[in-house]
């Protein structure tokens, strides 16, 4: 799988998400993909660190949205497969499902569960209760958003240079 995202240099959001990204299970995540070519775990990562940078930013509890950003699509199976287990569509259930993962492996505070189960709001009604959740759910579809145009661009872009390709050949051909 093609790795978008960048692993991020900065020290403090390193040591927050160290406990999470180092489980067994949060490394699992590297397994599923999530939007086009991004697994689930770079979208979580990439989710986690803009929510760390913007929380920091505005003086917000940015150590329980970064970590709740790296585990609220904790949900460890192919989303495209329909489950045998699972009631109801994915996008209305797979917030509860990550929360209830995480919290087996974590200790999480109500806040951080709260963002967790409603990182999909508007899709699920539930409003997120801190400002913090709404700061997820908008940095969730922003980054869902870039991961799919990234893959839409460079296709439009292989189209493009095939099509140059095409006719740099031809017009070889047509000379000799
Ligand atoms: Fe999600
Ligand atoms: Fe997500």
């Amino acid at each position: 799988m093609k790795k978008l995202v960048k692993y991020f240099d900065n020290q403090e959001f390193s040591n927050i998400i160290e406990e999470l990204v180092t489980n067994e299970t949060v490394q699992e995540m590297k397994k599923y993909r999530q939007h086009y070519e991004t697994t689930c775990f770079d979208h979580c990562y990439m989710v986690s660190y803009y929510c760390y940078l913007i929380c920091k930013k505005y003086n917000l509890d940015y150590v329980s949205a970064t970590r709740a950003a790296m585990l609220h699509d904790l949900f460890l199976y192919d989303w495209r497969v329909r489950q045998p287990d699972r009631k109801g569509l994915h996008a209305f259930t797979h917030g509860k499902k990550a929360c209830e993962n995480a919290s087996k492996l974590f200790d999480l505070s109500q806040k951080e569960k709260d963002m967790i189960i409603t990182h999909m709001w508007p899709v699920t009604m539930k409003f997120p209760t801190s400002i913090e959740g709404f700061i997820l759910t908008f940095v969730d579809k922003y980054c869902a958003t870039s991961e799919t145009f990234e893959v839409i661009k460079s296709k439009m872009f292989m189209k493009k240079a095939f099509r140059y390709a095409y006719v740099f050949f031809s017009l070889l051909l047509i000379r000799f």
